[in-house]
């Protein structure tokens, strides 16, 4: 049985171990509340639920497989400017199929000073920095209104490569905001408060770059910006210290 949403609600949660358990990925009411079935241990063993790792233990977790994208950790080909090489490889997340490679989590901090994060998409990439938008009348925006820093969080689990970018946030001019709008479809335009919908330019000080390596000495590379505007380039494997060839 489906409620309106097309959501599963008639097979509950089944505790004991002898009952029908909903497929793995079904919604399910529980008590009232709902619960989203990702049955990952059902998936690896027939046995029921109970008789595993109890979802979401740390023995349950622990079993659960990282990395498991392609990891190829190489120390040369690196670009000297951080967008550069930030471009390399989002063409290699976009060739490699990664799924939606352009979504970040975009990381603020509130007025308390505890951070804040959330999805989004990134918009353009240039000298300028990383630009991200969303609607000034949202938590992010009176967020950066108050504390104009940010980071952003790329993960591309395909190929076991993450990218991290800090910096300051700049709000673009309002021009550049309706154009980003305009580009936008008409459902998600009409979503939008006139004036409302902002872009966001995040100038980046701190651009790592994170290679997961199948020995698990993963390579590092971090670009800092320099007083003068120039990058510092640091990289490690493992542990280890390594200057880039
Ligand atoms: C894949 C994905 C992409 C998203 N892209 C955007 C975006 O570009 N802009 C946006 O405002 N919200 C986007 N969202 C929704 C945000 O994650 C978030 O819910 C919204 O910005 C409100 O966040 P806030 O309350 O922290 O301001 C996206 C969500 C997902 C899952």
């Amino acid at each position: 049985m489906c409620d309106e949403a097309g959501v599963v609600t008639a097979r509950p949660m089944d505790h004991s171990g002898h009952g029908e358990l909903p497929p793995a990925g079904a919604w399910v009411s529980r008590k009232g509340e709902r619960a989203y079935v990702y049955d990952l241990v059902r998936e690896a063993d027939p046995e029921p639920l109970s008789n595993g790792p109890v979802t979401g233990s740390s023995a349950h977790l622990r079993a659960l497989p990282t990395l498991t994208g392609v990891r190829d950790a190489q120390m040369f080909g690196w670009s000297d400017d951080p967008v550069q090489q930030f471009r390399r490889w989002l063409d290699g997340a976009i060739e490699a199929d990664a799924p939606e490679p352009h979504a970040a989590v975009v990381s603020t901090i509130d007025d308390r000073g505890i951070p804040d994060g959330r999805v989004l998409i990134l918009r353009e990439i240039d000298g300028r920095g990383w630009a991200v938008a969303g609607k000034a009348s949202s938590r992010i925006g009176s967020q950066i209104r108050a504390r104009p820093a940010a980071a952003l969080t790329f993960w591309w689990q395909s190929l076991a490569r993450s990218v991290r970018v800090r910096g300051v946030v700049v709000e673009a001019p309002r021009e550049e905001s309706d154009v980003d709008l305009a580009a936008r479809s008409p459902q998600a335009r009409a979503d939008v408060a006139p004036g409302d919908w902002t872009l966001w330019r995040l100038e980046a000080e701190r651009v790592e770059f994170w290679q997961g390596s199948t020995d698990r000495r993963h390579v590092r590379v971090v670009y800092s910006r320099d007083a003068d505007g120039g990058w510092t380039v640091s990289a490690s494997r493992g542990a280890e210290a390594v200057t880039l060839p």
